[in-house]
C-alpha cells in the first residue's frame, strides 16, 4: 500500500471527444468494437457478488477479461473502500494486501486486451447490516433514520431482511473516511487500475448526505446545499490530491430516489455539484477524468425496469442541463439502447455511454451493437448469486451462439 509507487504515463485519455482509437482497427479482436460512429460504449459498475470474502478471484479475472476490448473502457463493481463499507455479500474491497494482489489479476487481463479500467470506490453507508459490520455494530450514515420497508438488503444466506437503524457520523469521524476513500485510491493505482471512480449514487453514504430527504443534520455537513455536498467534495479532492485529478472520474445520481435518496430539488443538487466540480477543476489547474450520472430512467439496479422520475422529455431536459453545465467528458448510463446510446452522442448529450444488464448478459457487447447483432437476454436472477461460473461468465459472445 505504500505511495512510493513507480510514476505512471499519463493516461491515453480516450476520453477527450476528438481522441483517435489507435490500435483497435483489427477485426480479429473486434476491432473499434467500442466506437460505434461516435458512441463509446462503457462497462457501467456493477455489484455482482462474485469476490468470496471480498477478495477478487479467477472468475472476476476471467468476467472481466471477457468485457475487455482494445479501446474499451471498464468500471469495476463497486468496491469496499473499509470494512465498514459493505452492504452487500461478496463484494471485492480494496483496503488490504491481499485485495490490491488479488487485483492485480484482474487488472493484467484487462491490459492485455488493450482495455482501461477503472475501480469504483464505494461505501454503502447505511445500505447496509449488522452482519456485514465489524463486531456487528450499526452501519454509518448522515442520519439515524433507515432505509423504509420499501426495500429490502440483500443478506448473505440469500435472504432479505430489514435494513436497520443506522448510527449518524460524528463530525470529526467524517475526516477518517475521507482519508479511507484517499487510501483506497492509492491502493488501486498500485493494483494497476488506470484511475477510480468515486460512487457518489444511488443512495449510497456520499449520496445519504448530499439528498435533504435523508440528510437531517444539524452540522457543517447538513443543511445548505454546500454543507451537503462538502463530503462528496472532500473526497475528490483528497483523492485527486493523492492520485491526479486525470485519474478520478464521480459518479452521481441527483434525480434517483433508490433506497430513498430523495432530494426536494434534483436539478438544483445536481447543478450545485457541477458547479464545484468545476470550481475545483480550476483550483487543480487539470480536469477530472470524467462526471458519470446515472439516467433516472434506471432506478433500483434492475429490481424494476422504469422509475416514476417525469416524463422522458424531462428527463432528458435535466441530463441536457447538468450535461452542458460541465466541464469536461460526461458519462450517461441508465437504460441505453442501442438506438439511445447512438442518439445521445448524436445529440451532443453524452461523450460516452455506459452499459449495465445488457453487458451482464453480452461479454462482446460492443460488438454486437458495432454489428446490432441480436441481444442475449439477461437473468435477474442471477445477478447477485455466487456461482463462479453460472449467471457470469457463461452468457455466450456472438460467435460462441446466442442464448436467447
Ligand atoms: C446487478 C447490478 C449491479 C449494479 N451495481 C452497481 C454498482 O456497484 N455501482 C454502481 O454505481 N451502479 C451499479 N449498478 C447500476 C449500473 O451501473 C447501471 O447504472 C444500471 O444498471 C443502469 O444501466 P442499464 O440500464 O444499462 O442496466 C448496478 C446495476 C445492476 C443491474
Amino acid at each position: 500500500m505504500s505511495e512510493g509507487r513507480e510514476k505512471k504515463m499519463p493516461p491515453p485519455w480516450i476520453f477527450a471527444p476528438d481522441a483517435s482509437w489507435s490500435g483497435m482497427d483489427s477485426p480479429k479482436n473486434g476491432g473499434a468494437v467500442n466506437r460505434i460512429g461516435r458512441l463509446r460504449v462503457v462497462l457501467a459498475p456493477m455489484t455482482r457478488c462474485r469476490a468470496l470474502n471480498g477478495v477478487p478471484n479467477e472468475a472476476l479475472v476471467e468476467y472481466y477479461r471477457q468485457r475487455s476490448t482494445a479501446g474499451g473502457f471498464l468500471i469495476t463493481e463497486g468496491t469496499m473502500i473499509s470494512p465498514t463499507s459493505a452492504g452487500f455479500p461478496h463484494v471485492p474491497g480494496i483496503f488490504t494486501n491481499e485485495q490490491i494482489e488479488a487485483w492485480k489479476k484482474v487488472v493484467d487481463a484487462v491490459h492485455k486486451q488493450g482495455a482501461i479500467i477503472f475501480c469504483q470506490l464505494w461505501h454503502v453507508g447505511r445500505a447496509s447490516h449488522q452482519v456485514y459490520q465489524p463486531g456487528g455494530g450499526a452501519p454509518i450514515s448522515s442520519t439515524s433514520k433507515p432505509i423504509s420497508k420499501k426495500w429490502r438488503i440483500l443478506m448473505p444466506d440469500a435472504t432479505y431482511s430489514r435494513y436497520p437503524e443506522p448510527r449518524p457520523l460524528a463530525t470529526h469521524e467524517i475526516a477518517d473516511v475521507v482519508e479511507d476513500y484517499r487510501q483506497a485510491a492509492i491502493n488501486a493505482l498500485e493494483a494497476g487500475f488506470d484511475g477510480i471512480e468515486i460512487h457518489g449514487a444511488h443512495g449510497y453514504l456520499l449520496d445519504q448526505f448530499m439528498k435533504d430527504g435523508i440528510n437531517d443534520r444539524t452540522d457543517e455537513y447538513g443543511g445548505s446545499l454546500a454543507n451537503r455536498t462538502k463530503f462528496l467534495l472532500q473526497v475528490v479532492q483528497s483523492v485527486a490530491a493523492a492520485i491526479g485529478p486525470d485519474r478520478v472520474g464521480v459518479r452521481i445520481s441527483p434525480a434517483i430516489d433508490h433506497l430513498d435518496a430523495m432530494d426536494s430539488d434534483p436539478r438544483t443538487l445536481g447543478l450545485a455539484v457541477i458547479e464545484r466540480l468545476n470550481k475545483l477543476q480550476f483550483e487543480m489547474g487539470s480536469r477530472l477524468s470524467y462526471l458519470h450520472v446515472t439516467q433516472p430512467r434506471y432506478t433500483a439496479y434492475g429490481q424494476t425496469e422504469a422509475g416514476t422520475h417525469g416524463s422522458e422529455e424531462e428527463v432528458a431536459q435535466l441530463m441536457k442541463i447538468w450535461r452542458n453545465s460541465y466541464v469536461g467528458t460526461f458519462i450517461c448510463s441508465g437504460g441505453y439502447t442501442r438506438e439511445l446510446g447512438l442518439e445521445a452522442v448524436a445529440k451532443e448529450d453524452a461523450d460516452l455511454v455506459a452499459y449495465g444488464r445488457l453487458f451482464i448478459s453480452n461479454p462482446d457487447l460492443a460488438f454486437r451493437l458495432k454489428l446490432n447483432a441480436p441481444l442475449n437476454r439477461y437473468v435477474r436472477a442471477s445477478f447477485y448469486t455466487h456461482d463462479p461460473v453460472v449467471g457470469y461468465t457463461d452468457y455466450p459472445s456472438l460467435e460462441q451462439g446466442s442464448r436467447m
